[in-house]
């Protein structure tokens, strides 16, 4: 019998855009969270620090008017998961709209705490919105507190993802081209 009792899925909820999404966004905030992490905690070569900041800086950028759209989609979709069993609908639709919302919020204060103007792939350079270094430091430590909570939330939908697939639901068919 699967883990996941009760669940009736239809193996292609989600429009074209909306897979795309999912999966540039996955593939740049777990880039962005290991390597950003590795970069706090480890003493990387001054080279690869560099390297790792005008990465990260550019990439997650492009995210924020992708996530726009991002919205819009999440928003047209209609069909849910766990469409027989209340308790998980509720679960991964919860969990899935704080993905977004710190994601969101994660976005933000990287952007608030920077103190040299946004450097995008070196193509668009966009000012810094704040020059007082106390709220700059103040969302500094904010971005690191979003990216802990976003890192525990991405490991538990990994998770679930898991637990569906080992249990027999082909869950990953539902987020696939
Ligand atoms: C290897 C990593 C990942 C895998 C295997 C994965 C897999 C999936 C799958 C299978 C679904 C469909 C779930 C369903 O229909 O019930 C889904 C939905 C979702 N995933 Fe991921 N995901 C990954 C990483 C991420 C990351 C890093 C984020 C961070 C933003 C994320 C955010 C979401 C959101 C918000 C949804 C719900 C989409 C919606 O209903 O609008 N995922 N993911
Ligand atoms: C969802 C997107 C993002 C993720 C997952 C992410 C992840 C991270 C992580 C894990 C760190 C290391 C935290 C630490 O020092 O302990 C970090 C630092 C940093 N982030 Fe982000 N970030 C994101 C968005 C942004 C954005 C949009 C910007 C600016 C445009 C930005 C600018 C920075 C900078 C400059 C640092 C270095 C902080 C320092 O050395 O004090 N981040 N980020």
């Amino acid at each position: 019998m699967p883990f996941f009792s009760g669940i009736a899925m239809p193996t292609r909820p989600y429009s074209r855009l909306h897979v795309l999404l999912h999966w540039v966004f996955a593939v740049i905030i777990i880039w962005a969270t290991v390597s950003g992490f590795a970069n706090a905690l480890y003493r990387l070569p001054p080279a690869a620090v560099d390297a790792i900041n005008f990465i990260n800086v550019s990439l997650t950028s492009v995210l924020i008017p992708l996530l726009g759209l991002r919205i819009l989609c999440a928003l047209d979709h209609s069909t849910v998961a766990h469409s027989g069993n209340r308790a998980m609908r509720l679960l991964a639709k919860g969990g899935h709209l704080a993905l977004y919302v710190v994601t969101a919020v994660t976005l933000l204060t990287g952007v608030l705490m920077m103190e040299r103007p946004i450097n995008v792939f070196g193509l668009l350079y966009i000012q810094q919105p704040l020059h007082d270094p106390v709220l700059t430091s103040f969302f500094n430590t904010q971005h690191k507190n979003a990216c802990i909570v976003l890192g525990f939330l991405v490991s538990g939908h990994v998770a679930a993802v898991l637990l569906h697939t080992l249990s027999g639901t082909p869950i990953l068919r539902r987020m696939s081209l």
